[in-house]
Parts: structure tokens; C-alpha cells; sequence
């Protein structure tokens, strides 16, 4: 959306029927954005959404040097390194705050200029988020690594060498971190511990391209032989699992019929089976997946989130407005990121039961269990949420209020709705277009 309006009037109770299209993952456009900066030539990316983490990533890469332009087809835009540079403070502090993926030009600006520098890290606030695996990471090939009040500087004066490195967690930007140093650094690196999301299948497929030797082993090892040049890359993105995984459940709460464009049965493989087993129905279509609602109640469930090929931490949040309409107690515990609950306030001043719980409720003990997080919640339904003012907390947070608003009973006013616009391209447009009721405001 053309962000001159920051609040949506919502009238719930209308099922959204209809397709919408989903473009590139974000949380792979934005890494392939960065893989650029490691080619010796311009490389090409397709299927790129117009939201605004990709702008973050684009200005980032303009203040060192990378020529960003879009090409002759709808969503695609060529990078151009070749006169990468080292940016100036304030150019990178302008963009302070905004995203964490300025963490991942480290690798890349090590290899090309023997130094870089980030400024503080943004992204939502669900939980601490730290960078301790990425600072690990680095030291590991030999970066030198200097906290400043501003930000953190890194130098590689005798370059960057492949190590073994292990990951007390798998974790999704660690893994990308090695990825990204290991294909340029000299001699071998072998990952044990990585993540393993389709995302970062699709990163190894760019780095490839462009010449890196990766090879994915079982249990989560990854092998990278590192090489002296890499070129460019021509490549179409991977859906955004997330974004299609949002319009699923939207389809569900509301009752209603929607056809994702672009989705694969593949990658939702683990999300297809949770939403089966809550009472929604799906067809895999040639070019996308239909997700609907087919009368009846909706049958609670048990889940844990988890890494790949778990459920997604970012699905969690859309399904739980589902879950409120479910018939009895559903529980979900969130084992990926420690403070992910906060957007259930809002449920429940809606009407929804919801109780958060410190206890790893769920099946499992996970490693946010007697630390005095509230990462398990019970969700009792079947409940009738009505309208509410509501303030978007974070992304998937704010889709899944969003969700809320649309089945409530009344009016909502939701604010903050910006915040949308980081992962869920043109979510104004597809809303109106699944014939949703609203209008802006403010
Ligand atoms: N962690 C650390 N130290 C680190 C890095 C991570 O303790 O140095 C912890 C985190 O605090 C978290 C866990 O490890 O508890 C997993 O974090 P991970 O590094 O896997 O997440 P990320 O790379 O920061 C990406 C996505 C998230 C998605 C997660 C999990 C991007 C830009 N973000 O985050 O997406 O939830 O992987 O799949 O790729 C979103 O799209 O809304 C979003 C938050």
C-alpha cells in the first residue's frame, strides 16, 4: 500500500473468496539480494514482491556501491557489484533499526573490501533476537570483530578461511551467515547443526549458479568448498510459504474460499496436514493451492512449532485466530522464538479464551522451558470475536489481527497496519479483491 493511511476500519464477518498471488519468499529475496554482492557480474532476480523489506535491502546494497534497477519483467531487478564500495557511517546508519539483514553483508563485504560495518538491529520485536551465532560464525573464518556504541566493525586483514563450525541451534540467519562467507573463503567449511528451510535450499540453488560447491548431507550437515570467483545469477524466487500460509488460514476463519496462486504442496507439506486436521480442506492445484472452509465446526489441535521440516514459527500466528473458532482446547507451543504470543492480548480482548503459559506445554521440553518465557498457549473455543481497536504489534502478528478483525461480529479499527507492508505484498489490493469489507483511515 501507498502508506499514507497507517489504520484499516474493518467490518468482519464477510468470507473472503477469490485468488490472490503470492510472489518471491521474503525471507529468501532478501538474502539472494545479498548473495549479489559476492558475484564478479550483474545477476537477476525474479519474482522479487514489492514490499518494504525488500526496499530496506535495496538501499543498504545502493550505499555500497550495487546498482539496483528493475528489468523488463514485472518483479525483477538486476544487481549490479561491480563497483562495490565501502559506505559511508551514516549512509548504513540511516537504515539503523529497520531490518536485521545488514548482520548477513558481513561475509560478503569481508571478501570484497577486508571490512564492514553494521549498525544496531531491528526486524520485530518477538524476543531478543540476538546475533551471538553470527558473531560466532565469523570468528570462526577469522574476522576480527569491534563493538562500538554505533554498531559493530569487522575486519579480515588476512582474509577469511573455512572452518568447522557448529551451531548450538539451527538457526535459519547462522546458517545463511556461513553460506554466504564459506563459498568465497579459502579451503573447506563444514556446517554441522544448520537449518534446513526451503529458503535456504533455494539460497544454496543461487550460490551454485554462481559457482559455489555446497553439498547438503543428512542430519543437517552442510559441506562448502570454497572457491576463488563467483558470477552472477539469473533466478526465479521460491513462493512466500508464509504469505500463502496467511491467506489459508484467512480463508478458513472467515469461512470462506481462496485459490493461492503460486503455492506448493512441497514446501507446505507439514502446514497441508495441520490444516486438514483443523477441518480445512485443500486441492493442489497446476499453479497454486485452493484453501477452503467446508462447513461444519473446526476440530482443535495440538502443535508445537519448530524448524524445518517442523511447523513454522510464522504460521503460528495466523492459525491461532482459526483456533478460536475451533471446537474445545488447542495448544501451541512455541519453541522457536520465546516471546511470540504477544499479539493474543488483542484476541482476547475480541471475545477469544486464550491463556499463556511459561510451561512447555505441548509434548515436548524445549529450551525456553523453566526460563520464565510465555511460550505455551491454551486456546478454548468455540468463541465469537467481536470488533476492537487493535494496534499491530508485529508482521505475522498483525496479519493474524487482520485475520481477527475480518471474522469478528462489528467494526475494528486496526492500527499500525505499516508494519504489514514489510512481508505481505499489496495485502490492501488482495483484501479488496477476496471482496473484504474495510476502508482507511487515518
Ligand atoms: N538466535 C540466537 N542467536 C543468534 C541467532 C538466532 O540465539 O545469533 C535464536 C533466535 O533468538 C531464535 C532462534 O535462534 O530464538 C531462531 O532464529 P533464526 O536465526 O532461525 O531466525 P532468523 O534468521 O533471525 C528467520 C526469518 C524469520 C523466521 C525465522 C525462523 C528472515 C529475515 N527471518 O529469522 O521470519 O521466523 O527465520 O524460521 O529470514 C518473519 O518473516 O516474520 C520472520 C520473523
Amino acid at each position: 500500500m501507498g502508506l499514507h493511511h497507517d489504520k484499516i476500519v474493518i467490518n468482519g464477518g464477510r468470507p473472503l473468496r477469490g485468488r490472490v498471488d503470492v510472489r518471491g519468499a521474503k525471507n529468501l529475496v532478501t538474502k539472494a539480494m545479498v548473495a549479489a554482492l559476492l558475484g564478479e557480474s550483474p545477476s537477476v532476480l525474479r519474482d522479487v514482491p514489492d514490499i518494504s523489506d525488500v526496499r530496506v535491502v535495496k538501499g543498504l546494497l545502493e550505499v555500497h556501491g550495487v546498482t539496483v534497477v528493475a528489468g523488463d519483467e514485472d518483479g525483477e531487478l538486476i544487481l549490479d557489484p561491480v563497483d562495490v564500495e565501502s559506505a559511508h557511517f551514516a549512509a548504513i546508519d540511516a537504515h539503523a533499526g529497520s531490518s536485521r539483514i545488514p548482520i548477513l553483508f558481513c561475509g560478503p563485504l569481508l571478501h570484497r573490501l577486508g571490512q564492514a560495518f553494521i549498525p544496531d538491529l531491528g526486524g520485530c520485536r518477538i524476543g531478543d533476537r540476538p546475533i551471538d551465532f553470527h558473531l560466532d560464525v565469523l570468528r570462526n573464518f577469522g574476522a576480527v570483530i569491534e563493538k562500538l556504541p554505533s554498531g559493530i566493525r569487522m575486519s579480515a586483514p588476512d582474509g577469511l578461511v573455512g572452518a568447522k563450525v557448529s551451531l548450538p541451534y539451527p538457526s535459519v540467519g547462522a546458517t545463511e551467515q556461513v553460506l554466504l562467507t564459506a563459498v568465497r573463503a579459502k579451503g573447506i567449511t563444514e556446517l554441522t547443526g544448520a537449518a534446513i528451510e526451503p529458503e535456504i535450499m533455494d539460497l544454496i540453488n543461487i550460490l551454485q549458479k554462481m559457482g559455489a560447491i555446497i553439498t547438503v548431507d543428512t542430519d543437517r550437515v552442510i559441506r562448502i568448498e570454497g572457491v576463488d570467483r563467483l558470477e552472477g545469477y539469473t533466478h526465479r524466487a521460491l513462493f512466500d510459504r508464509n504469505e500463502a500460509a496467511s491467506w489459508a488460514v484467512a480463508a478458513l476463519a472467515t469461512e470462506g474460499d481462496i485459490v493461492v496462486g503460486g503455492a506448493k504442496q512441497a514446501e507446505m507439506l507439514t502446514f497441508l496436514n495441520i490444516f486438514r486436521k483443523v477441518g480445512g480442506q485443500f486441492e493442489i492445484l497446476d499453479d497454486g493451492i485452493r484453501f477452503w472452509h467446508p462447513g461444519g465446526d473446526l476440530k482443535p489441535v495440538v502443535i508445537e512449532t519448530d524448524v524445518h521440516p517442523g511447523f513454522m514459527t510464522d504460521w503460528q500466528q495466523p492459525l491461532v485466530v482459526a483456533l478460536t473458532k475451533a471446537q474445545g482446547v488447542s495448544i501451541v507451543h512455541e519453541t522457536v522464538y520465546e516471546q511470540r504470543f504477544g499479539f493474543v492480548d488483542a484476541l482476547i480482548e475480541m471475545g477469544a479464551t486464550i491463556q499463556i503459559h511459561k510451561e512447555c506445554l505441548g509434548g515436548h521440553a524445549c529450551r525456553f522451558g523453566r526460563r520464565n518465557f510465555d511460550h505455551s498457549a491454551v486456546i478454548s473455543g468455540p468463541s465469537q470475536l467481536h470488533g476492537a481497536d487493535i494496534v499491530v504489534p508485529d508482521l505475522r502478528g498483525g496479519f493474524s489481527h487482520l485475520i481477527a478483525a475480518l471474522t469478528a461480529e462489528g467494526t475494528s479499527t486496526v492500527s499500525n497496519v505499516g508494519i504489514i507492508s514489510r512481508g505481505y505484498e499489496n495485502f490492501i489490493m488482495k483484501l479488496e479483491a477476496l471482496g473484504a469489507d474495510f476502508h482507511l483511515a487515518g
